[in-house]
């Protein structure tokens, strides 16, 4: 809830991200389901800050991102630089009193770390997070006088060889008192450097006045920037690794949790097992009690309580009801319905259909645009002739029914309650309940025939 007393949070997300060598603007680049803006946002509304972001590069975009949240736009008219980003969100802002800023290139900072700079920020002008790195590569460096007092941060690009030494790097959070920020920012000069504002200018204008305080961050892995794929990728491994330690501390079994890649959004109950290299997408949940094996792929999906999907599946918006037993190597697509206890095997593919409470669909069927009725069962190699090659067109297979192995169902067709389908049958009329459909041409047996072939032959 925003209050009146609730400061903001600036996040800089105009810039185009360069270094990625994307289409996409960096900060859209999805991390564990969200684009990697979205974890910044998340965070400064968890750190009680109402969260504003500066955007310029794909703009509609990252507003569309946002659509429905509470989430507040400012516009950069040309990306100058990050003081000139700051300076076009002060619209956003009162006259007075304090703003937090940070970069929307890095999803990793905690909400606790942006409330203990808020905390420690008090009446400073300026309190910047910095951290330790041995190598401080791209960032800009803090400086410190030789009595430890801040000095200035200087850009990587822009340091002697003596500051390019310094290890303790700007982080890119900051607090801000905004009225000193708006009468100070107007005041500085732009950089060669594509002509921009450095927004880390005002630390120099803030120490003079002894008004700059520092607070070093001890873990660096926190406040890692995201200006590469490398860097991307490195980002999604540590926010993976906190999403699956949050599932373990709640009673859920992962057994090889460095293989497990897991969305933010996906809610698991406790007393689940997820085996190696599975992927959990999207709206999916897993009721309590089940098991994923290892290599499968649900995205958008529902998997009851006790139910198992076995290794090698790949569930799409699908419903596994509870107890119910899916794979090894099934593929449910979009519109799945499987019943309590029912079991669908390996090599089924089903769409669009539903099997009711402990129907079997058990080897190598294709089942698509049907319903199975409860306790039926569909013999290996089972296709549902779903299309004609202009329509799809419905099967009906009731309760109890039986449909021998490798029959095919030509659509539109219905099979009757308890009704058996011969093995190999091409089923293209309704087959009534509790009746036998048979299609299948005379068997005739030669006897004796098979000696008299094989002797013709090894006298050829
Ligand atoms: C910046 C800091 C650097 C710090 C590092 C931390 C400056 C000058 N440098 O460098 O000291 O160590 O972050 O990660 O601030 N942006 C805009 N508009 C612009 C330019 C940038 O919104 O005109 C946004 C970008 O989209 C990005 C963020 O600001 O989200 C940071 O910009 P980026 O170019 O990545 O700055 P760095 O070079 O990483
Ligand atoms: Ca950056």
């Amino acid at each position: 809830m925003q209050t009146d007393t609730q400061d903001f949070a600036i996040i800089l997300a105009a810039g185009q991200g360069t270094r990625m060598k994307s289409s996409l603007a960096k900060v859209l680049h999805p991390l564990v389901g969200r684009p990697m803006v979205g974890h910044v946002v998340d965070a400064a509304r968890a750190a009680g800050l109402a969260p504003v972001l500066v955007v310029h590069h794909q703009e509609e975009a990252v507003r569309s991102a946002f659509e429905g949240e509470d989430v507040g736009f400012a516009r950069q008219e040309q990306t100058r630089g990050t003081g000139d980003a700051v300076a076009s969100a002060f619209t956003a802002l009162p006259d007075a009193g304090t703003v937090v800023v940070m970069a929307g290139d890095a999803p990793l900072l905690r909400s606790e770390t942006m409330a203990s700079l808020r905390a420690a920020h008090g009446d400073a002008a300026v309190t910047v997070l910095t951290a330790k790195l041995d190598d401080g590569a791209h960032y800009g460096r803090l400086e410190r006088n030789a009595d430890g007092a801040p000095l200035r941060i200087v850009e990587a690009r822009e340091c002697t060889p003596e500051q390019r030494a310094i290890t303790e790097i700007n982080t890119g959070l900051y607090c801000f008192d905004i009225a000193w920020l708006r009468a100070v920012l107007p005041t500085l000069e732009p950089h060669a450097h594509k002509d921009e504002i450095y927004l880390t200018d005002v630390v120099e204008r803030a120490s003079a006045e002894g008004r700059c305080r520092v607070l070093v961050h001890s873990d660096f892995g926190e406040v890692l920037g995201v200006n590469d794929r490398h860097e991307l990728a490195q980002a999604r491994v540590k926010l993976q690794a906190r999403i699956v330690e949050a599932h373990g501390r709640s009673g859920v079994d992962f057994v090889a949790p460095h293989t497990a890649v897991v969305d933010l959004s996906v809610r698991i109950e406790p007393d689940v097992s997820v085996g190696p290299g599975v992927v959990l997408r999207g709206a999916t949940r897993i009721a309590t009690g089940a098991t994923i094996g290892s290599h499968c792929e649900i995205i958008d999906s529902t998997v009851g309580e006790n139910a198992i999907v076995a290794a090698f599946s790949l569930l799409d918006t699908a419903i596994v009801d509870r107890a119910a037993v899916v794979g090894p190597y099934a593929r449910l697509r979009p519109g799945s319905v499987v019943g309590e206890g029912a079991k669908v095997g390996n090599f089924v593919e089903m769409k669009k259909s539903q099997l009711a409470a402990g129907a079997k669909v058990n080897h190598l069927s294709y089942i698509g645009d049907a319903t199975v009725g409860e306790g039926a069962n569909v013999g290996a190699g089972t296709i549902t002739c779903n299309y004609d090659g202009f329509a799809k067109s419905r099967t009906t297979i009731g309760p109890g029914a039986f449909i021998g192995s490798n029959a095919a169902l030509v659509a539109p067709v219905t099979i009757g309650e308890g009704a058996i389908v011969g093995a190999g049958s091409v089923i293209t009329k309704d087959v009534p309940a509790d009746a036998v459909g048979i299609e299948r041409s005379q068997q005739s047996n030669l006897d004796g025939a098979a000696s008299r072939f094989r002797a013709r032959k090894k006298h050829q």
